[in-house]
């Protein structure tokens, strides 16, 4: 096959940013993509229906009107009033939540997730069929984060068995081998867990672009994700978690957590997926899943790929912002047509 049509791709997990970091990276999104989730850790936080609004605003205005794209907006999780939920609910798809520190701009999140505090906020959510996406990492040894965190999924999925929960960008076999035992846990997987091992990162020179949170773990966490993946499992959707820092902050002492993949995203799953036989379940992966998931309509845009060469660019900028993509300079074998 030379040329493949995927109908209303959305990524279900993705950081804009604001101002000139977004102007720079929301076309490179609403070019390929019909939606995303927009993740609200900004500096403040997305924490009113104001600034959901506001916000909602000014990613449409960064990007051009003929792309046909929806952001999906999401409120950082705190504790909220079933009154505020009720007002701020249709302009919100999910609510995000960050142990507190665990991640970039997360200072705000929860100190400790126990059930029985955030019960009026989950109760109140599940009631009005708000998802709650969860950065599922502990603060212990970096390798073992994530494993640790089973325990807490397993605590609220039980507790709100009402309450749809996503694992953000999981990374390990344990998290995959969740969503089998419970019937409201689902789950995002990035591009590059698909594809990248720890060795990729720090097994050689150190690569500061594919540092990310969660760190990227081992070829059999790496295998089993691609598992569910490429079968099209339908409880895991495509979330990039694109995550774009300036050049300045990746290539430092003390880099920024963070893979920008936005550009490359759909051309490089194309060519995973292809190199696997399994074009015919990328659908289910990019769209399908997550519409039944989310419970949204597929939009008519349809994007199509030819396979030609496509040479990615060492790094995109706007104004004073500069930011270095996955794979840059890198030849990929599928072209956004
Ligand atoms: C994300 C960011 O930079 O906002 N970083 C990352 O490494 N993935 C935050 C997050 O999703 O953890
Ligand atoms: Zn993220």
């Amino acid at each position: 096959m030379n040329k493949i049509t995927l109908t209303s791709p959305f990524d279900m997990h993705l950081h804009l940013r604001d101002a000139d970091m977004l102007n720079l990276v929301a076309p490179l999104t609403s070019k390929t993509f019909a939606g995303a989730i927009i993740m609200p850790n900004l500096v403040p936080v997305v924490d009113t229906k104001k600034a959901v609004v506001e916000y909602r605003n000014r990613i449409l205005e960064s990007i051009d009107e003929k792309d046909n794209f929806t952001p999906f907006m999401t409120l950082f999780f705190k504790p909220y009033t079933k009154e505020f939920l009720e007002e701020v609910k249709d302009d919100i798809s999910a609510i995000k939540l960050y142990p507190a520190g665990i991640t970039t701009n997360s200072d705000d999140g929860v100190q400790t997730i126990d059930t029985e505090s955030l019960a009026p906020t989950l109760n109140a959510m599940a009631e009005l069929n708000i998802p709650l996406c969860v950065h599922g990492e502990t603060n212990g040894f970096v390798m073992d984060r994530e494993q640790e965190f089973m325990s807490v999924y397993e605590a609220l999925a039980t507790a709100f068995p009402k309450l749809k929960i996503i694992m953000e960008h999981i990374t390990t076999k344990d998290a995959v081998d969740m969503l089998d035992r419970f019937e409201n846990l689902y789950a995002t997987i990035t591009l590059h867990h698909l594809i990248i091992t720890l060795d990729d990162v720090a097994g050689g020179m150190l690569q500061p672009h594919l540092f990310c949170k969660p760190i990227a773990k081992r070829p059999h966490d790496r295998d089993a994700l691609l598992k569910v993946a490429l079968e099209g499992h339908p409880k895991v959707m495509f979330g990039s978690d694109s995550a774009p820092h300036p050049k300045h902050a990746k290539e430092a002492c003390g880099c920024a957590a963070g893979v920008f993949t936005a550009p490359i995203a759909i051309q490089v799953l194309v060519e995973l997926f292809e190199q696997h036989n399994r074009l015919e379940n990328l659908q289910k992966f990019l769209s399908d899943n997550a519409c039944e998931i989310y419970n949204i309509k597929p939009s008519s845009k349809t994007i199509t790929l030819v396979k030609e060469d496509f040479k990615v660019p060492n790094f995109y900028e706007f104004k004073r912002e500069r930011v270095v993509p996955m794979y840059a300079e890198k030849q990929l074998s599928w072209k956004v047509l």
